[in-house]
């Protein structure tokens, strides 16, 4: 039966966050947004994950605006955004009527596609945006965070599957963040999931460990409906597989991809000069191309990896960088094998570097691990480890209930705060998810009304 590879593309999302820290500007994407929406793409990944956040913060852009100018160019293309679900787009809990509010208006901006996931893949994290992603009328897809620990079995992620079709899924992403899913052990999940539900499935890897391109392979045989992918210039190293060897090597076969090789090339030819200018800047730093099959050994992600080792250095601890890497597995053990994206792959990292570096395990602890192990962040995929919970939080409370049903709505209060400088209920999302950042940014905005000093932290 011919059942034609659907992809997505990502360069314009994840490519750049994972290669360039996610520094492409809405003017660099703009000229060729007209030639991606004709390749045939099944959705251009263009938002969410770390633009939001890198656009307020690095490149003053309003990140709506951007999303606006994108929907302009692209007519037949479905826009697809990443969600950290109760985290929105940013790094911790915030209030159903923000969470609510926040998808709402991504959907009216032009988003059709939210890709929903929890760093803990506890699902009462991804019910209200579940919720408020179908009551907007967009497609919702639930993303499980992959990742290996002795309670990470296939029954364990064949479960969450049926829970996220129970709660209103209209398809599944497993986002192997690290790159560590392996072809065979990929080959067998999907066509477990395969029998236990008729959901399209897509698959999300990263290079970096070197066996991406092998996994999407064996997930293609599998019967997985949909892979990621970035144009090649932005693929590869920590960022996705290359899109145009996927196209050559199922062109003529019962899984053609149909998209238009010419084009791609031209989109190819259009991004080089890009990518040059940001290998020549330093934006691209050369280690993140590098295939570190440390990855499979560690199950660290990449971009965790550089992170590490641009923390050390700043340290003068660079030595330390191997010892950190081999406490990163000890740490995930004890606190219960979280898996490693977003916000718990930064926290399981600081925790790590500080048990390292002050050679007494957990005398120095971040507020963050503090409320993790509290429960603030939902339940730990395995139980922590009793006498680490006890160094951690001594004889605290831990709570059981769904994180955010102990946060009250908060919009009003936030619109008050920024009473006067926002224009629309976007600016006052922006402010909610990163205050200090929206408020210069708005400030900046009219120079000529707003003689303001801030900090800014
Ligand atoms: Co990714």
């Amino acid at each position: 039966m011919v059942k034609k590879l659907k992809v997505t593309e990502t360069a314009l999302r994840d490519g750049h966050q994972s290669l360039i820290a996610t520094r492409l500007k809405t003017e660099e994407m703009l000229p060729i947004l007209e030639k991606m929406d004709n390749v045939g793409y099944h959705a251009m990944e263009v938002w969410g994950g770390a633009t939001f956040d890198a656009c307020l913060r690095y490149l003053n852009e309003d990140p709506w605006e951007r999303l606006r100018k994108i929907r302009s160019k692209v007519k037949n293309t479905k826009l697809q955004m990443l969600l950290r679900g109760q985290n929105i787009l940013g790094y911790k809990h915030y209030p159903d009527d923000i969470v609510e509010k926040f998808i709402y208006k991504s959907v009216e901006n032009g988003i059709d596609i939210i890709r929903i996931f929890d760093a803990l893949n506890d699902i009462r994290n991804l019910e209200t945006s579940i919720k408020a992603t179908k009551k907007a009328g967009a497609h919702c897809q639930c993303a499980i965070s992959y990742t290996t620990s002795k309670i990470h079995t296939k029954s364990y992620y064949l479960e969450k599957v049926k829970a996220m079709e129970d709660m209103g899924a209209d398809s599944i992403c497993i986002k192997d963040m690290s790159g560590i899913l392996t072809p065979y052990r990929a080959y067998e999940l999907i066509k477990a999931i395969k029998k236990i539900t008729d959901l399209p499935i897509e698959f999300h890897n990263h290079c970096t460990s070197g066996i991406a391109q092998m996994s999407y392979m064996k997930a293609i045989e599998a019967g997985v409906d949909i892979i990621d992918t970035a144009i090649s210039p932005f693929a590869t190293g920590t960022s996705q597989p290359p899109t145009e060897p996927f196209v050559m090597a199922y062109k003529g076969t019962d899984r053609d991809t149909k998209l238009n090789l010419n084009l791609l090339e031209e989109i190819a030819e259009y991004f080089k000069p890009i990518k040059r200018k940001y290998i020549e800047d330093g934006t691209l730093n050369l280690k993140v191309l590098e295939t570190e099959p440390k990855t499979l050994i560690y199950q660290v992600p990449g971009g965790m990896l550089s992170n590490l080792l641009s923390q050390l250095k700043s340290q003068n601890a660079e030595d330390k960088y191997e010892e950190v890497l081999a406490e990163i597995p000890r740490v995930r053990e004890e606190l219960g094998y979280p898996p490693l994206v977003t916000p718990l792959s930064q926290m399981v990292g600081t925790q790590s570097m500080m048990n390292v570096l002050t050679g007494d395990r957990y005398k120095m602890i971040p507020k963050e691990i503090k409320d993790y192990v509290k429960g603030y962040y939902g339940k730990s995929p395995a139980p922590i480890k009793e006498n680490i919970k006890k160094k951690i939080i001594g004889d605290e409370k831990v709570i059981t209930q769904r994180p955010a049903d102990l946060l009250e709505d908060a919009f009003d209060k936030y619109k008050e705060e920024i009473e006067g400088l926002y224009k629309s209920e976007e600016d006052i999302l922006s402010y909610a998810l990163f205050p200090q950042i929206t408020k210069k940014f708005l400030i900046d905005r009219e120079p000529e009304v707003y003689h303001i000093e801030l900090s800014i932290d």
